[in-house]
């Protein structure tokens, strides 16, 4: 099989590499020249664990290439991916699809031979209609498919859920394009991985619902989280309690400082757009996104609570543990990072942070905050110290050298990696999220024992 990726961004460069592992004969496309260049000389445009080696090996194998011509990579390809950005557009909240629809148009105008054209981006139901008609008014004598093929991949575990896959969903509308697809997953039918053959809007509209459905599942946690620390109980608790239901499921039940990256915010946006358009109200998932928005601002306000509420914070010091939406990625979209900092730097608190990987893209979205390369330069003199991505890196930290580097002993670990009780045996004044059991207790009040 012969496939062209288009677009050599997240999905395409995951994808394009692991079709490639597969066995086929794959070529990653890409405008950004410079991108390609660094491509060749196996540089990553991502941090993702794995896809260096990935890249590396299936280049060497004489699997995968790279150009920047989409003419040039597109031939003899059985199977054509569109896996450009589809970001929010400003103001409105819909996906903008012009990068789709672009290389939609260059496709038809430069198609050789019959081909499927499948769209990996993620795309508003109707999507692949519009792209179908493009193709068709570009005027090709080729045969042509349109498949809808949603990715479900997680930054940092792409790799994996792209081969081993709780599913692969394709909306297609002929045998062409379903037969198509079947030998491009060939590798993983065989592996008894799960295919969902359903039609194209279907499918547009399962990834958008899958998305928003995670997206529900996390905020409701949220929510009962806030409530926990009210009544006294232990969110970790009630999740374990309801996801050993097997109608309900273990999994993103994780109560934290909200979630962000380059998917749920966007996605949950765009799917009550199209709800909107259609006159047919979601108005769960309306509740979440707005939800959502709240917890990461009141996330700020709970590490000015840990520093004796916002009037006593100014002029202090907070060191800031994690700044990516999420470990194991670079990525700094829509993390609760940004709102938490930019909370603290308008109360007047200073605020030093480190991450692993996501400080060069943190840097131009938190002008005001000083970016150290060592977790215990940043809690050097600080008045609380507080995580907020659940790194690995900080699951052990040192808590004698923090008391003798803090000016304070507090701690606010707004991913729960922490034990309240082993904290307070430490000396430390420890807030969570979620944990109402012994009291958050109140520094307002001068409260260091109850925590
Ligand atoms: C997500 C989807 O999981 C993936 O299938 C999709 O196609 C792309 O979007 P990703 O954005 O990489 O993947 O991250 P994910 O692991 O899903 O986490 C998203 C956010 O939710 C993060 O901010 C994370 O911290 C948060 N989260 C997740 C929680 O707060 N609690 C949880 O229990 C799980």
């Amino acid at each position: 099989m012969k496939i062209a990726m288009v677009g050599s961004g997240y999905v395409g460069l995951v994808s394009g590499a692991c079709f490639a592992d597969f066995g086929h004969d794959v070529v990653c496309i890409d405008k950004d020249q410079s991108k390609i260049d660094r491509l060749h000389d196996g540089i990553m445009p991502i941090y993702e664990p794995g896809l260096a080696e990935l890249v590396g090996g299936n280049v060497k194998a004489g699997r995968l290439t790279f150009t920047t011509s989409l003419a040039e990579g597109i031939k003899g390809a059985d199977a054509i991916f569109i896996a450009v950005g589809t970001p929010s557009r400003r103001g409105d909240g819909h996906a903008d699809l012009s990068f789709v629809y672009a290389v939609a148009k260059e496709i038809g105008e430069n198609l050789a031979n019959d081909a499927v054209v499948v769209t990996k981006s993620t795309v508003p139901v109707g999507t692949g209609d519009e792209v179908e008609r493009i193709l068709k008014d570009s005027g090709t004598s080729h045969t042509f498919s349109v498949v809808s093929n949603p990715e479900f991949l997680r930054e940092g575990a792409a790799i994996d859920d792209f081969k081993r896959p709780d599913r692969i969903v394709i909306g297609a509308e002929d045998d062409f394009g379903r037969e198509i697809m079947r030998e491009v997953y060939r590798p993983l039918y065989l592996n008894e991985s799960p295919i969902l053959f359903t039609g194209r809007r279907t499918s547009e509209l399962i990834k958008y619902a899958a998305n928003a459905f995670l997206a529900t599942k996390i905020t409701f946690i949220n929510e009962m989280a806030d409530l926990c620390e009210k009544v006294g109980a232990n969110v970790q608790d009630v999740s374990r309690g309801i996801g050993m239901d097997n109608r309900i499921g273990p999994k993103f039940l994780n109560a934290g400082p909200g979630y962000g990256g380059s998917c749920f915010p966007k996605d949950t946006l765009a799917l009550l757009k199209t709800a909107e358009d259609y006159d047919s109200p979601t108005r769960i998932v309306e509740a979440v996104v707005q939800v959502n928005e709240s917890r990461k601002r009141a996330m700020g306000r709970k590490v000015l609570d840990a520093l004796g509420g916002a009037d006593a914070a100014r002029g202090k010091k907070v060191a800031m543990l994690g700044l990516t939406f999420k470990p194991n990625t670079d990525d700094m979209r829509d993390s609760p990072a940004i709102a938490v900092s930019q909370a603290l730097t308008d109360a007047g608190v200073e605020v030093a942070a480190y991450d692993p990987e996501g400080m060069e893209q943190a840097k131009p979205l938190m002008p005001e905050v000083t970016m150290v390369d060592d977790p215990y330069k940043a809690i050097e003199g600080a008045d609380a110290v507080t995580i907020v991505t659940e790194w690995d890196a900080f699951r052990a930290l040192d808590f004698d050298r923090i008391k003798d580097l803090a000016k304070e002993p507090v701690l606010v670990d707004l991913r729960n990696i922490y034990r309240a009780k082993e904290m307070r045996e430490k000396g430390f004044y420890y807030t969570s999220i979620g944990h109402g059991e012994t009291g958050q207790g109140d520094r307002r009040k001068g409260d260091r024992r109850r925590n």
